[in-house]
């Protein structure tokens, strides 16, 4: 027996202003994509933004629904809606920001398990990886280089 570790490396900004130019406005993407997020349910209003190789934008926010679990969540609309209009284009990066009305969202709010599943099938898919930049409503933001960093022991078509 060995012990093993799989750490994950980030970056931290202290705020919106200290990302490169180009990942900032991104992040200015997936905020306005909040906006236009169907949460009436969580008030609980999430945007992201794909930078694709050609440098277009695409942008999902989380859109829910009376039965529950038939909502989605943001990332997995955008990255869907990348895939299906044009799945032969790769995603460079991604940005998700979230804003609550319950509360102000302080500290950056990352990916859930599912999304992280479901944006890593493209990351391998594609060959190439995907930076994921995130935050909440103010404060902090953090930078991974790829999904893979996000999703340790990950499962891929490897494994059929
Ligand atoms: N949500 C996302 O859009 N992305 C995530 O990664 C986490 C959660 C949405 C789903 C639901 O509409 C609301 O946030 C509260 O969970």
């Amino acid at each position: 027996m060995k012990k093993i570790s799989l750490g994950t490396n980030a970056l931290l900004f202290e705020d919106i202003n200290q990302l490169s130019d180009v990942d900032k406005n991104l992040m200015k993407f997936a905020v306005k994509a909040t906006k236009d997020a169907y949460a009436p349910y969580s008030k609980f209003s999430v945007g992201a933004a794909l930078l694709m190789e050609d440098d277009t934008i695409i942008t999902g926010n989380n859109q829910e629904n009376a039965a529950y679990p038939s909502g989605m969540c943001a990332e997995r609309v955008a990255i869907w809606k990348a895939s299906s209009s044009f799945p032969n284009k790769k995603v460079k990066k991604i940005a998700i920001a979230a804003i609550s009305s319950n509360k102000k969202l302080d500290r950056p709010v990352g990916p859930c398990g599912a999304c992280r599943q479901s944006l890593f099938e493209y990351e391998v898919k594609q060959g190439k990886d995907v930076e994921v930049i995130f935050m909440g409503e103010v404060g902090n933001v953090i930078k991974t280089n790829s999904i893979a960093s996000l999703l340790p022991f990950s499962f891929d078509s490897s494994y059929l």
